[in-house]
């Protein structure tokens, strides 16, 4: 899909679908609805239909008109925003979303977008519609004989007269590279395990790496061995299926007046399993088919770091994927096997299912080891977390309250929903084993929160966030805005975060 901005009036502009959008400023008795934009040609285009009532203003509400009178465009696309009074980028996210994806199936195949005010302003505006509308141009059925290609060619994006260019148009380029970034992401958690085994994931992540001008180390058994990686290799060990260490390095550009900052380094680790049948503890076989998406982490990591690459933010980010499966066989571990992770630390192995905390146990420690000195890991890690949240907020932890405030002033550009859940010292009594250092499971109660205080034994003293996005990193049903299926959660936020992390640090 491409991309552009233009200066016009919208009336002028010819297009197949001029997009505007419409906001309810009355009360819940009596809707007052209107237009975003105030412009006579497209008041007086939609005016019958706002007296009539067909245009309400309800959040995503669709209504297409042919011919609009007055305007230059084929059509007219109003879509409802909801509440004047609520509304936000988020609000404007979706309503971008739901216009592509309601034009879409006509075989449209590009639209112009108005701009509507918002209180936090127009790139703010224009952010929300790029990278709504590359969220909403996503199919997942890549598998099917029968596939028609919808997908959108050209969205152009409609700035007032007069508004600095040259800001909006850095905005949608970056909104560009993010969206795009996030769709690479949900690719990837798409595939299922057959096509994307360990070591494929590992071969995507490299020739992306290559193609955007990363450093990118891959490893495989020996040398997650020779490491002492007792903890992901304890995983992987029951698999036919190689695992791979994916490491990827983005240096910022220096020059000799200002060298690049050596310091802070942050170190993104992620959970890549590609499929978890829960190892001996295996999992029920209702629904198992979805743990293809246990590498949702990881492809998060893989997706931010292509962002990051082609975005030159002046930090230095290396990104970490621990990539294997979690089988049944004769070599599998056992329930009661304890294993020594990279850092030293012995764990008894409780259920083999809760794999995830000992492959990123090592990845973190390893991250430690090359210099990190911030640390966040993403992970689809606990089925408690799916139960306290749903698919409505991700889980998030942190061990240092500098590095959670940036996490939450990055979560205010990315519009992406996470909630603090704690990660007091009492859950790490829940996992004191009596023959080694700690266990891989709590028992039943406080799931996440044992799972994360797991993580920060090997997070140690560096600040680090942990995300849990095993109830969002999949979306099992069609939204106006959005496709069902893996969602790209995480992308977003960890790209703002390492931009924000830019502003402070240097
Ligand atoms: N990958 C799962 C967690 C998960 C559950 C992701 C549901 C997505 C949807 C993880 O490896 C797991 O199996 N966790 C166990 C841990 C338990 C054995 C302590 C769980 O949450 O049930
Ligand atoms: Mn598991
Ligand atoms: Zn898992």
């Amino acid at each position: 899909m491409d991309t552009r901005l233009i200066a016009a009036n919208p009336a002028e502009v010819e297009t197949e679908c001029l997009v505007a959008f419409s906001l309810d400023h009355g009360s819940n008795k009596k809707p007052e609805p209107a237009l975003t934009i105030k412009h006579p040609g497209l008041e007086g285009a939609v005016a019958e239909l706002v007296s009539s009532g067909e245009i309400s203003g309800k959040a995503f509400e669709a209504i297409l008109l042919h011919h609009p009178r007055g305007l230059k465009a084929k059509r007219l696309l109003v879509i409802g925003g909801g509440k004047a009074k609520s509304f936000t980028h988020l609000e404007l996210r979706k309503a971008a979303g739901t216009a592509l994806r309601a034009i879409r199936p006509k075989m449209i195949k590009s639209c112009a977008f108005t701009i509507p005010d918002l209180a936090t302003g127009s790139e703010d505006a224009v952010r929300s519609i790029v990278e709504g509308a590359y969220v909403a141009d996503f199919d997942p059925d890549t598998y099917r004989s029968d596939r028609k290609d919808f997908s959108m060619k050209e969205i152009t994006v409609i700035a007032p007269a007069g508004v600095g260019q040259g800001k909006l148009q850095r905005t949608l380029e970056q909104a560009r590279i993010i969206g795009e970034s996030q769709n690479f992401t949900r690719e990837l958690v798409n595939e299922p395990s057959n096509r994307l085994t360990p070591t494929m994931l590992a071969d995507r992540a490299k020739k992306m790496c290559e193609s955007v001008g990363l450093k990118c180390e891959l490893m495989g058994p020996d040398k997650i061995k020779e490491m002492k990686m007792g903890a992901f290799w304890s995983v992987a060990q029951g698999s036919d299926e190689e695992p791979r260490l994916i490491v990827m390095h983005y240096e910022p550009s220096g020059t000799q007046e200002k060298p690049a900052p050596e310091r802070p380094v942050l170190g993104l680790v992620g959970k890549g399993i590609t499929f978890d049948t829960g190892g001996i503890s295996i999992k029920p076989a209702d629904g198992m088919e979805k743990m293809k998406y246990d590498m949702a982490g990881g492809a998060a990591m893989i997706g931010a770091m292509r962002a990051i690459a082609l975005l030159k933010p002046k930090v230095k980010v290396i990104g970490i994927v621990c990539a294997t499966e979690n089988m049944p066989s004769g070599k599998a571990q056992k329930p009661g096997d304890v294993q020594i992770a990279m850092s030293g630390k012995s764990i008894e192995i409780i259920n083999t299912d809760a794999e995830g905390r000992l492959v990123l146990a090592d990845g973190l420690h390893y991250a430690r080891t090359l210099g990190c000195t911030h640390l966040i890991d993403a992970a689809t890690l606990t089925g408690a977390c799916v139960v306290a949240l749903g698919g409505v907020n991700a889980g998030v932890f942190a061990n240092d309250e500098d590095i959670y405030q940036h996490f939450t002033r990055a979560l205010a550009r990315s519009g992406e929903k996470f909630w603090r859940l704690p990660l007091d010292p009492e859950y790490l009594d829940m996992i004191r084993s009596s023959i080694a250092d700690i266990m891989n499971t709590g028992g039943r109660w406080g799931g996440a929160s044992t799972a994360a205080v797991f993580l920060k034994e090997f997070a140690e003293e560096t600040p680090w966030v942990h995300l849990d996005i095993a109830g969002t990193a999949w979306i099992d049903d069609n939204k106006s805005w959005i496709a069902k299926g893996p969602s790209g959660i995480a992308v977003r936020s960890l790209v703002e975060f390492v931009r924000m992390f830019e502003e402070i640090s240097n």
